[in-house]
């Protein structure tokens, strides 16, 4: 089938090399032109594991083209993929422009039957803003054509996303046209070739269950953040605690883990746009304000740790960071925790030495001009004459290193780990002092 994408961000350019990967000729428009120029020159300007050779085998089979002629991308597919940004607003509602404008793109130009499917993240009611949009846009042109707004929330992780999208736990359709039902289900075969993933709904619920997915998610985290905090107080181990819990099948294991806040491009943005939804609709979400309420909280705890060890004021210290992407796997900054602890910590007058495996082009761009914050090129050298660590991100690569080596290049042998990473025995045994989330 012909797909265009609209938005080559990290939804869009996965889901478009996915969407090609299985034969579809996908072209991706965006209007970022920095962005499109490396993708037609055989970059790849965001990190994804896989995502590079996919990309580019696929172009080389000449099913996957990248533009920034409009034109081009609504005459191209019979499918207009929206997966442009839909950021917060000041007032916590999700920003609709990117999407709208993309709507309005599209009936500007359409004459004939095409499927819109909303990727994007977006409130509920908004299928019926693209369709009123692009109503309009024919009207004005005076031109009459049947056209479908499906809504097709994405569920992929960044760092893990090709996977996930390639095998996906569910695939979530609102429609309420048979016809365009039909298309999704052939796009998607391939997806699904061991058991049935679609779940067919109204477009208003498949709307809801994207933020319900990501606000239940939000909410287990900011939970165990908070039975962390007061297992630190009671002398608890907040790890055997989760084993403890998450052996129920009822609660399960995922997304149990304690550490330093949730952060990224949507689950801090989709609490709030959920709220604001409710809000809007003369409803106050409780539980969500006390999940946003405790997870900013939570992002100053490793901070009042190195505070009550170091004392207030951190002038002339030199403080090691690792971790600055808001999650293993990606170069993602969105809403890090890393932000608020190396902000925090250079208010307090330290120097932050950072490292992280792939995130460095990123932070540099997000710190430039932050006179306090410089790179390091590994682990070991961010630690070298440091008066503490302080690991923000649990990549894997930070598991598995010498804890005497890092005593050693330490001047002060402190580790604060915001991810539970170490077994405090085996820090302890190196020398470390060792302070985490939740355990004695
Ligand atoms: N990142 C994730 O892990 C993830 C997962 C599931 C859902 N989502 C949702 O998917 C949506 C996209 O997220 P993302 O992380 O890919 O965003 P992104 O910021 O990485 O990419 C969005 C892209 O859209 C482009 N764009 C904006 N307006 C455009 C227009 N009118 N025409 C063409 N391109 C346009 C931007 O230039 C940008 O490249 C959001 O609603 C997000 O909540 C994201």
């Amino acid at each position: 089938m012909k797909i265009t994408m609209i938005g080559t961000g990290y939804v869009g350019l996965v889901t478009g090399a996915c969407l090609a990967e299985v034969g579809n000729d996908v072209l991706g428009l965006d209007v970022d032109a920095r962005k499109i120029g490396i993708l037609q020159s055989g970059g790849v300007p965001i990190h994804e594991p896989g995502l590079q050779p996919m990309i580019e085998r696929n172009v080389a089979a000449g099913r996957l083209r990248f533009t920034t002629d409009v034109d081009e991308g609504v005459e191209h597919g019979a499918l207009q993929f929206i997966a442009v940004g839909t950021p917060p607003g000041e007032d916590g509602s999700a920003d609709m422009s990117y999407v709208l404008q993309a709507a309005r793109n599209i009936g500007q130009r359409i004459d004939g039957w095409k499927i819109i499917v909303d990727k994007s993240t977006v409130p509920v009611g908004t299928a019926d803003r693209v369709r009123a949009a692009i109503t309009a846009e024919l009207a004005k042109r005076g031109v009459q054509t049947e056209f479908a707004v499906v809504s097709n929330p994405e569920f992929l992780k960044e760092g893990a996303a090709i996977d996930d999208f390639m095998k996906p736990d569910r695939i979530v359709i609102g429609a309420d046209d048979q016809r365009a039902v039909a298309a999704m289900r052939a796009i998607y075969a391939p997806f699904q070739r061991s058991h049935e993933r679609m779940l067919v709904m109204d477009v208003r619920s498949a709307e809801l269950t994207k933020y319900a997915a990501n606000a239940m998610l939000a909410t287990r985290i900011s939970f165990m953040n908070e039975i962390a905090n007061l297992a630190d107080r009671l002398g608890a181990d907040v790890e055997a605690v989760r084993q403890g819990i998450g052996s129920d099948p009822r609660i399960g294991y995922h997304f149990l883990y304690p550490g330093v806040g949730y952060g990224g491009s949507c689950f801090p943005k989709d609490v709030k746009a959920l709220q604001y939804t409710a809000r809007q609709h003369g409803m106050s979400l409780k539980v969500l304000g006390a999940v946003h309420d405790v997870n900013e909280a939570q992002k100053h705890v490793l901070v009042d740790k190195v505070v009550a060890r170091l004392g207030e004021d951190l002038t002339g210290r030199r403080i090691a960071v690792w971790g600055l992407a808001f999650k293993p796997n990606t170069d993602d900054m969105r809403e890090a925790p890393a932000l608020v602890v190396i902000d925090a910590l250079g208010k307090r007058g330290a120097a932050i030495v950072a490292y992280d495996p792939v995130a460095m082009d990123e932070a540099r761009r997000v710190f430039a001009g932050a006179p306090h914050v410089s790179f390091a090129s590994s682990p070991a050298k961010a630690c070298e004459g440091a008066d503490a660590l302080v690991i923000v991100t649990e990549w894997k690569e930070f598991r598995s290193q010498d804890l005497d080596t890092l005593r050693r290049k330490l001047k002060q042998p402190l580790l604060f780990d915001g991810r539970n990473l170490y077994e405090p025995a085996l820090a302890r045994a190196a020398g470390l002092e060792y302070f985490s989330i939740g355990r004695p």
